[in-house]
Order: C-alpha cells, then structure tokens, then sequence
C-alpha cells in the first residue's frame, strides 16, 4: 500500500524524522483556517495524490497569507493529476530551501538486501539524474542483518559529498528514515526532497512510504492508513471476506478455483459473448482457491449478486485436492446461507469437472436450485451464461 504524502509526513514524525508542521484539509475555507492555525509568512499548498511529479502538474502552490491560501487550494482541490482526482490538500509550513537533496531506500529482491539511493542533489526528476549524472546518485546496498547504523550512514553521507559540518544532522535523520523502513515493514521510503534550510536545518520535505500489505497482521495501525473511498467497494467488501476479487467492467459474474483457471474463464466468457447482442463481458476476476468449501462459496456469490451490473453467473470449478462433490455441496449450502441473509440469487450457470465430476453433478441435481442451471462443459456453460447475461439486458 502507497501512502499519502501527508500520511507519510505523520509516520516520519513519529519516528523523529525532521518534518515541518502540516494540516490536511478537504475545502478550501479549511485550507484558509489552516494558513492561520500555522501562523508562518508563507505556507505552500500540496495536492495529495498517490503520484509523483505534483508540483510540475501545478499541484503544489506557495501562499503568502491566508486568503491566498484559500485561493490555490481552490483552483488544486478538483485537479486530475495524471488521472488522480485531488480530494484533499496538505497545508505545509513553507521552508526558506537552501539545498534540496534526495534519500531513499528501497527493497533490492535480486540481491537480498536494501538498496539506499543518496545524491546532493534532489528536487530534480531522479530518474532523470540516474541516466544523465550516474555519479552524481549514489548507491549503497545495506545487509538487512547489519541494518543502517551510524557509520553506513556516516559512509553514505561522505559518498554523496555531502559539507562534513552536515554529517551529524545527516546521519541523524538517515538513521530515523531506516527506523521508518524497518519499523514500519516498509519496501519504499524515499524523500525528494530532503532540504537543508537557509538557517542549516535539514528536513523531510516530501516524503513517500510503501508498506508491505503481507506484513498489516503486525502493524495495528496500518489498517486505517488504507484509503477505502478510492476503492471500489465491492472490492473492499472482498478484501474484508479475505476473497480474491477484481471488479471489472461487464455483467457476467465467474467464480472459480484457481487463478489460471478464472483467467482463462474471462477470455472464454469474453470470447463467447461476442456472439451475443451487447456482448456480455466478464463483471469481475474471483478466485476461492484449492478448498473451496461452503463459506467461501457464499462469500463469494454475495459479492457477486450485489454487484448490480451483474446478469447472470458463471461458476467454474475443476475439482482437483478439492473434489467436485465438496464443491456442489458447498454451493447447496451456500444458497442456505444467502437465503437465510435474505440475498436473492442471480441466473447462476455451473460447470463442474474433474475430480468426483458426477457424484457433484448428481448433488446439484438433486438440490434443484432456483435458477441454477447444470452445464457440463466449458465452452458451453460459457456461451449458455453469455446467452442468458444478453437477454437480461
Ligand atoms: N513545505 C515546503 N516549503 C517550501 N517549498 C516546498 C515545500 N514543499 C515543497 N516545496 C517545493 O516544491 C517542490 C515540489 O514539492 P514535492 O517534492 O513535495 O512534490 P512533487 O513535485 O510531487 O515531488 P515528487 O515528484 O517527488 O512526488 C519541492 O522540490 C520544493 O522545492
Ligand atoms: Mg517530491
């Protein structure tokens, strides 16, 4: 998970990483009360966008009182920043820059460590610096074991050139920014730029954090980081079933088990609903893996019934560890649960093979369930859920 800037501003500062005061606001009569709350002669206005290069797009604006605060934070709040629709804006304390240098560190999968990136001078686009200036970026690997101590950042800090009355601040704030990689599970920490100010000070001035999401079960706090408004909702609802869902654009529904198996249900879905008035396309990518049992499948038919643009259902299953009878007695009760929850179901088209393929076929036979139609191979069940997903138009 990327955060925000102004969320990346916060963990900085609770790992006493130098950053100015900030206030993150939605309207801009907020952002004019904010200019006053700070109280500095000067404040600059940042759209809070998980993307790079907000400035050049006009996205970060200086103010030199109040009311004007109020101003640019009108004309960013609304702003589309390389497709990023600006809901918020950070009011910072404006800095009086002197130098802006870079600092990141990152994680280096093929080598096995961390990978810190250094170079006195930042601001600039650093992937244009790394092809045009190579020297002037400096690249330090750190063994994950050893960690970033003192003297890799004092080495790190004499590398990049940096003045030796700087060292001490340096090192001080290196250190801070790897107890942020480290202590938050972060894969990125990169700050472009660091600054020194006029009177000597050196501080986080933009800061951007990626988190590892396989690492949330350990960090209490992350959750709430998670900004839930920029995500569908129905994916949301997913990701709280603990389902492996991507909302698409069409009106067929599929489920399956295995990964390669639903993709290769989409290109068939896709591909069959070619022949039918208004293409009916796939409405979604889930995925209820090896042991598909009862709870999964009613998880994941609830999603999939209360996405309105959802036709009709394709449910795909090749029974393997999981057999095809667990699988069609787990739809059975999957329909209990919904019933009982008060979901009504949607066409649904199943297609069950493999493993115990007959005795499956038999239970959902037998179960007789509304709107439930048995189809037994995969081309077929594919044009028979294109065929219904069509007429229900
Ligand atoms: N609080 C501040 N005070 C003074 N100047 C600032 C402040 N914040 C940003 N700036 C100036 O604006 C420039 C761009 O800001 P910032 O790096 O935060 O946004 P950005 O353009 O989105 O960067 P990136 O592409 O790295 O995300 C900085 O290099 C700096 O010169
Ligand atoms: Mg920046």
């Amino acid at each position: 998970m990327d955060l925000y800037e102004y969320q990346a501003r916060d963990v900085f500062e609770s790992h006493g990483v130098p950053v100015l005061r900030g206030i993150t606001v939605t309207t801009a009569e907020e952002a004019g009360r904010a200019a006053e709350d700070l109280g500095t002669p000067v404040v600059v206005v940042k759209a809070q966008v998980k993307t790079g290069g907000r400035g050049k797009a006009g996205g970060v604006k200086i103010a030199k009182s109040p009311a004007e605060a109020t101003e640019k934070a009108g004309e960013i709040l609304g702003m589309d920043i390389k497709g990023h629709t600006v809901h918020r804006v950070m009011i910072a304390e404006g800095a009086d820059i002197a130098e802006e240098y870079y600092f990141s560190i990152l994680l280096d999968r093929a080598n096995r460590s961390y990978l810190v990136m250094c170079s006195k001078e930042g601001g600039v686009e650093i992937e244009q610096l790394a092809v045009e200036r190579p020297e002037a970026l400096v690249r330090v690997s750190v063994d994950p074991v050893q960690g970033l101590d003192e003297a890799k950042a004092r080495e790190i800090a004499e590398q990049a050139g940096f003045d030796a009355a700087d060292h001490d601040q340096l090192v001080n704030v290196f250190t801070k920014l790897y107890e942020v990689y480290t202590g938050e599970d972060a894969t990125l920490v990169e700050v472009n730029p660091l600054v020194k100010t006029v009177d000597g000070k050196i501080i986080a001035l933009d800061g951007k954090v990626t988190l590892d999401d396989n690492a949330r079960f350990r960090h209490e706090g992350h959750a709430e980081l998670e900004d839930k408004s920029a995500t569908d909702p129905l994916e949301v609802k997913a990701q709280e079933k603990g389902l492996n869902y991507v909302k698409l654009d069409g009106n067929v529904g599929i489920i399956g088990n295995g990964a390669g198996l639903v993709m290769s249900t989409l290109d068939v879905v896709a591909y069959a609903g070619e022949e039918f008035p208004g293409s009916p396309k796939p409405a979604n990518f889930l995925d209820i893996g090896g042991g598909a049992n009862a709870a999964v499948m009613a998880n994941g038919l609830e999603v999939i019934f209360s996405d309105p643009s959802v036709q009709a259902v394709f449910v795909n299953v090749f029974g393997g560890i999981t057999a095809c009878d667990e699988v069609a007695n787990g739809i059975v009760q999957a329909f209990e649960i919904l019933s009982s929850d008060g979901i009504d179901p949607k066409p649904l088209v199943v297609r069950l093979d493999g493993n115990n393929a007959e005795l499956g076929r038999q239970i959902l036979d037998q179960a007789a369930l509304p709107n439930l139609e048995r189809v037994d191979t995969m081309d077929g069940a594919a044009r028979t859920v294109a065929e219904i997903a069509s007429k229900a138009k």
